[in-house]
C-alpha cells in the first residue's frame, strides 16, 4: 500500500524527524482559509483555461465535502502529513484521485501558507476591533454613570490635583481607541493577496491574480513575489499591537486592583470576579485583574519570539517561518479573552464614594489653584509658587485641612489672599479646567459625546 506521502508524491523523512517538523495541531486553524483559498485558485484555473472546467467542479466539490467533514469532527486528520494543506491535500486525493493533482498548479506552498495567515489575520483584527469597540463603550458608560464623582489625581504615585474618575477613565478610552487605529491598520497591511508569487519568483502559467484577490475579499495583490512568500511583517504589527494593547491593560488592571485594596478603598469589584483566598476566609481577591495584568508576559514573550524568529532570516521563504504561528494564535486568543472578561468585570464595578472625601480633602491637592488664584491677585506664578508651599508645609505640619484654614492664617503667607480665597474647592478646581482635554464636567461630557461618535463612525466605515 502506498504511504500517505507516496500519494502525491512527496519524498518520506526519516522517522525521527516527523513530529519535529509538524505544525498540524496548531496550524489546523486555518482550514477554513485553506479550504477557501483552494477553492479560489481552482476556480481561477478553470477559469482561465489552466485545467479544465470539469476538473475544477470535481475539486470545488470535494473541498466542500471535505470542509464538512472537519466542522462535523469527522475528517481523518493525519500527523505524518505534517500541516494543515497537506492534510486538506492528501483528502483530496481520497476523495477525487488523480485530478486533486491539479489543485496545487501555479501555486506553493509558501505562498498558500501566506495566503492562510494573511486571510486569518484579516478576520482577526475585525474582530479584535470589534472587542475593543465593546471594551470602550463599557468604559464611556462608566464614565458617564460617575459623571460628578471626584478622586485625586496622581502623579508619581502622590495625590497631585483632583480629577474627574470619568476624566481617569476617558484617559483608558484614549489609549484603547488608538489600539483600534493600530488594529485597523494591521488589517490593512494583512489585505494584501500573495497567490501567484509560487514558491519565490511567480509562477508561468496566465493566471489571474485580481481574480483570485476578488473572490477572497482581497482589496490588494502583492508586488514583489520573493518579499510575498517572506513577509511576516503583518503578524509582526498584530503582536505589536496586541503587546500594546496589553500594555494598557495591565495598568488598568493595576489602578483597579489599588483601588480595590482596603488601604485605597475607592472601588468595589463584583464579587463574582473576586476569589477568596483558601486559608484566609475573609479575603476577596482581584484574581481576574491580576490575570490580566500578568497576561501581558505571554503577548511580550510572542512579541520577542517573532520578533527573533524573523532577524536575520535570509530571502525567502525559510522553514524557521512555520514558527509565526503558536505565538499569534496565543496571542489573540489570549487579547480576546482578556478583553471580554475585563469589559464584563468593569460592567459591574461601583465606585465607594464614602471613601473619597478624606483623600481629597487631607494634603494640598488644591495647591496649584491657589497658586493661581495668586497669580490672578497680581503675583507672578514663581512667587505665588514659594508662597503656597510654605502654606503646604504648614497645612501639613499642624495636621490641618485646608478648608480648615481662617482668612487670618492665610494672610500670614500673603497680603494677596482675601475672603474669595475659600472659593477654592476640589469641584471649583475641576470646573475651572475647562479647555479641551481638561477635567471639567463640561469638557468630559464632550469627550464621552465625541467618543460615542468616534466608535458609532467605526460602523460606518466598517473598518
Ligand atoms: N507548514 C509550513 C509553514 O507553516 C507550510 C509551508 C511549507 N513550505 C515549505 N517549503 N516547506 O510554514
Amino acid at each position: 500500500m502506498k504511504s500517505d506521502n507516496q500519494k502525491y508524491k512527496i519524498k518520506s523523512l526519516a522517522s525521527n524527524v516527523g513530529d519535529f517538523t509538524v505544525s498540524l495541531h496548531y496550524d489546523r486553524r486555518l482550514y477554513k482559509q485553506d479550504i477557501a483559498g483552494s477553492k479560489a485558485h481552482v476556480s481561477m484555473l478553470a477559469y482561465k483555461n489552466i485545467i479544465e472546467k470539469e476538473d475544477a467542479e470535481t475539486i470545488l466539490k470535494a473541498l466542500d465535502d471535505i470542509l464538512y467533514e472537519i466542522e462535523s469532527d469527522q475528517f481523518p486528520w493525519n500527523s505524518s502529513l505534517e500541516d494543515i494543506h497537506m492534510n486538506i491535500e492528501s483528502r483530496l486525493f481520497d476523495k477525487v484521485g488523480t485530478v486533486a493533482g491539479k489543485l496545487h498548479t501555479a501555486r506553493s506552498r509558501n505562498d498558500q501558507v501566506v495566503l492562510d495567515m494573511r486571510m486569518y489575520l484579516m478576520q482577526a483584527s475585525k474582530l479584535t476591533v470589534n472587542e475593543l469597540k465593546k471594551f470602550c463603550l463599557v468604559i464611556l458608560d462608566l464614565a458617564e454613570k460617575n459623571i460628578d464623582q471626584i478622586i485625586p489625581g496622581y502623579t508619581h504615585m502622590q495625590r497631585a490635583q483632583p480629577v474627574l474618575f470619568s476624566h481617569h477613565m476617558m484617559a483608558y478610552f484614549e489609549m484603547f481607541y488608538r489600539d483600534i487605529k493600530r488594529f485597523q491598520s494591521v488589517y490593512e497591511s494583512s489585505d494584501v493577496m500573495p497567490l501567484g508569487s509560487g514558491a519565490l519568483a511567480g509562477v508561468t502559467y496566465p493566471i489571474d491574480r485580481e481574480y483570485v484577490a476578488d473572490i477572497l475579499g482581497f482589496s490588494k495583490i502583492s508586488s514583489n513575489s520573493m518579499d510575498s512568500v517572506s513577509d511576516r511583517d503583518f503578524i509582526i504589527e498584530y503582536i505589536s499591537s496586541a503587546s500594546i494593547s496589553i500594555m494598557h491593560i495591565s495598568r488598568l488592571s493595576e489602578e483597579i486592583i489599588l483601588w480595590n485594596s482596603e488601604e485605597f478603598s475607592m472601588i468595589k469589584l463584583p464579587l463574582d470576579y473576586t476569589t477568596g483566598s483558601s486559608m484566609m476566609p475573609q479575603k476577596r481577591n482581584p484574581d481576574f485583574a491580576e490575570l490580566s495584568r500578568g497576561k501581558s508576559g505571554r503577548i511580550y514573550g510572542s512579541l520577542i519570539s517573532i520578533l527573533t524568529i524573523m532577524k536575520s532570516l535570509p530571502l525567502t521563504y525559510n522553514r524557521d517561518m512555520q514558527e509565526d504561528k503558536e505565538g499569534f494564535f496565543d496571542t489573540y486568543d489570549t487579547l480576546i479573552a482578556v478583553l471580554s472578561v475585563f469589559g464584563d468585570m468593569l460592567k459591574g464595578l461601583k465606585i465607594d464614594s464614602s471613601n473619597m472625601e478624606t483623600p481629597i480633602e487631607k494634603g494640598m491637592l488644591l495647591a496649584t489653584d491657589i497658586a493661581d488664584y495668586l497669580v490672578a491677585k497680581g503675583l507672578t506664578f514663581r512667587d505665588s509658587y514659594s508662597i503656597v508651599s510654605e502654606l503646604s508645609d504648614f497645612v501639613v505640619s499642624s495636621n490641618k485641612e485646608l478648608k480648615d484654614i481662617t482668612l487670618s492664617e492665610f494672610k500670614e503667607f500673603s497680603e494677596f489672599f482675601s475672603e474669595d480665597v475659600k472659593n477654592i474647592t476640589p469641584s471649583s478646581s475641576i470646573e475651572s479646567r475647562n479647555i479641551t482635554g481638561g477635567t471639567s464636567t463640561k469638557m468630559v461630557s464632550k469627550a464621552i459625546a465625541n467618543a460615542r461618535k468616534k466608535l458609532s463612525e467605526l460602523d460606518d466605515n466598517e473598518l
